[in-house]
């Protein structure tokens, strides 16, 4: 077991953060994909595994996005946007949304959600919500979103775990 350090400084060396990283990464995870549009109505996206439910009642999400991304634009106090559920067909999904890209969107089938924004087919859940608040935390913006819409299907949902994509096995009982 490595046992890794942080309450003395700041982890400014590489190594330091590659082993803060694995050790974020021992805890697996769901793929989102989410989707917004920027003020200029362009369509934006990123792969976000940060997803996690908030709030059933009234109902509720969050996730993280890196302060200083090119998407932060989109996901202002009182915005749209969606998180996209992947399931285990949308790898390639997850790989086309985690680069930047002048259009990420090229190809793929869309549907409409809130305010127009795209939702994509096939995914395995989706929320539409905006944009109830962002608190800035360390190097990411967490943002807080009430859901306004949940869709969902049959499938099985694609896993990140220590930096790879997984299925998600049942054990025995
Ligand atoms: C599995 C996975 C999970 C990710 N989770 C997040 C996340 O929670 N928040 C975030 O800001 N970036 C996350 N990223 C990184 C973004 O997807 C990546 O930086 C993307 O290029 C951002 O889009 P942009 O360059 O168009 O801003 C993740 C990437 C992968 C592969």
């Amino acid at each position: 077991m490595t046992r890794l350090n942080l309450s003395r400084d700041a982890i400014g060396d590489a190594a330091s953060q590659r082993q803060l990283r694995d050790a974020f990464g021992r805890f697996a995870t769901g793929v989102t994909v989410i989707t917004a549009l920027l003020p200029d109505r362009r369509r934006t996206g990123l792969t976000v595994n940060s997803f996690t439910s908030l709030s059933l009642e009234p109902a509720m999400i969050l996730w993280n996005l890196r302060a200083g991304s090119p998407s932060e634009p989109a996901f202002g106090k009182g915005r749209a946007f969606a998180v996209n559920v992947l399931a285990t067909a949308q790898q390639e999904v997850s790989q086309r949304f985690c680069r930047p890209a002048d259009d990420k969107f090229a190809g793929l089938a869309l549907e409409d959600g809130v305010d127009g924004v795209p939702v994509l087919t096939g995914s395995l859940a989706a929320f539409e919500c905006r944009v109830e608040d962002t608190v800035t935390c360390g190097d990411h913006r967490i943002v807080i979103g009430r859901v306004l819409a949940a869709r969902y299907g049959e499938g099985e949902p694609l896993i990140y775990s220590q930096g790879r994509y997984c299925t998600a096995a049942q054990l025995a009982a």
